[in-house]
């Protein structure tokens, strides 16, 4: 009895010796961690904490009194990822594609100057656009251009514009900036939308696109290949409008009704849907506007005043030009111009 006595208290001794170690060392191991082996602190040592905090716990949450129980988690994974994304990655990808893009269109226009009409104007106008095919275009790229300028200040106005501004001048104009992006996307879908509608039959891909494709469409060089009322480089914009229009009213409206269709992975992928179609969007827009302003001589005038000249269109779009001609004065409305 005595022996057995004897030998169950050495091993609650052991084990309580071995508690104590353990304790011991754990107690010590964040000291040491703080100390690199020569004794002196290492700066990092926290950080490295935080990290393996990080991983270990996955999220900071705890518990909070607001209905909305999504506000009581500070952080998670999936949110730092996010925040990296919109912080850095969103910024550089804009900023490559909006530089590289105006640099194309500055050496391009430096090698290839103006696209002139050949055969200088005949005189003769012929219609190109109603008057509601542009007021719908007028309408859509206004909004655009105001939700492009409003949305790159939500992805660079705080490194760009505070230090200019100063930062209330700056919270008041983002202040603006927000409310022009909101209400204005309802006009934008509306514009896109129709567009859609009103010239879907004409930016079909058929066999004619190929060869002006193939042909570099005549402005790499100075060739003239056939095209109908939109050229393959145009029903590409079109496309370009109404699949990027169509994703970034999607994924805008996912934004500006937070949390009624999706959860928090949703919104974030919400978010990088619609920066990254954003800047991509801006880029391929800022090549349409060249193209119908400085690019080409007798372009903008068709969405101004609705005619361009018949030799403009003889050179860019002969089979249109055919195929109103042939529908005759019901058809086209070949006008004179006033003699000058
Ligand atoms: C129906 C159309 C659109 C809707 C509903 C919409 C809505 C929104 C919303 C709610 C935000 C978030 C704003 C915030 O964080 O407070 C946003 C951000 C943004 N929008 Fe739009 N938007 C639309 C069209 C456009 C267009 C056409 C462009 C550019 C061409 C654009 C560019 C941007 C950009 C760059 C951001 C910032 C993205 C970021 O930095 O994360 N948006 N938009």
């Amino acid at each position: 009895m005595g022996r057995l006595l004897a030998k169950w208290l050495a091993q609650v001794r052991f084990i309580i010796g071995a508690l104590a170690l353990m304790l011991i060392v754990a107690a010590a191991s964040p000291a040491t961690a703080q100390r690199n082996p020569d004794g002196s602190v290492n700066p990092t040592a926290s950080s490295v904490k935080e990290e393996q905090l990080f991983k270990e716990m996955n999220r900071i949450s705890g518990r909070c009194s607001i209905p909305d129980q999504k506000a009581c988690t500070i952080e998670q994974p999936a949110g730092r990822d996010w925040r990296e994304f919109h912080q850095i990655t969103l910024p550089w990808i804009g900023a490559i594609a909006i530089i590289a893009m105006l640099a194309l269109l500055v050496i391009f226009y430096l090698m290839r100057g103006m696209v002139k009409i050949e055969n200088g104007r005949s005189g003769r106008l012929i219609v190109r656009f109603s008057a509601f095919e542009r007021a719908i275009h007028w309408m859509t790229a206004t909004c655009f251009v105001v939700l492009a300028i409003t949305g790159l200040n939500i992805t660079f106005g705080k490194q760009t514009l505070i230090p200019l501004l100063g930062p209330d001048a700056f919270a008041t104009w983002s202040q603006w900036g927000k409310y022009a992006h909101n209400y204005l996307s309802f006009p934008f879908t509306i514009g896109v939308v129709t567009i859609l509608l009103m010239w879907i039959a004409n930016n079909i891909p058929n066999r004619v696109d190929l060869e002006w494709v193939k042909r570099g469409g005549g402005i790499v060089g100075n060739d003239h290949p056939p095209a109908y009322k939109f050229n393959a480089g145009q029903k590409g914009i079109y496309w370009i409008v109404v699949l990027g229009g169509g994703a970034v009213a999607t994924s805008g409206y996912f934004l500006m009704f937070p949390f009624y269709a999706t959860d928090i992975a949703g919104m974030q992928l919400a978010q990088i849907v619609h920066g990254c179609v954003a800047v991509l969007f801006v880029a391929a827009m800022l090549a349409h506007i060249y193209i119908g302003t400085i690019g080409m001589e007798g372009a903008f005038e068709a969405m101004a005043e609705g005619t361009v000249d018949e030799n403009w269109a003889k050179q860019h779009h002969s089979l249109w030009l055919d195929e109103e001609k042939n529908k005759g004065p019901a058809g086209a409305t070949p006008r004179a111009t006033p003699a000058e």
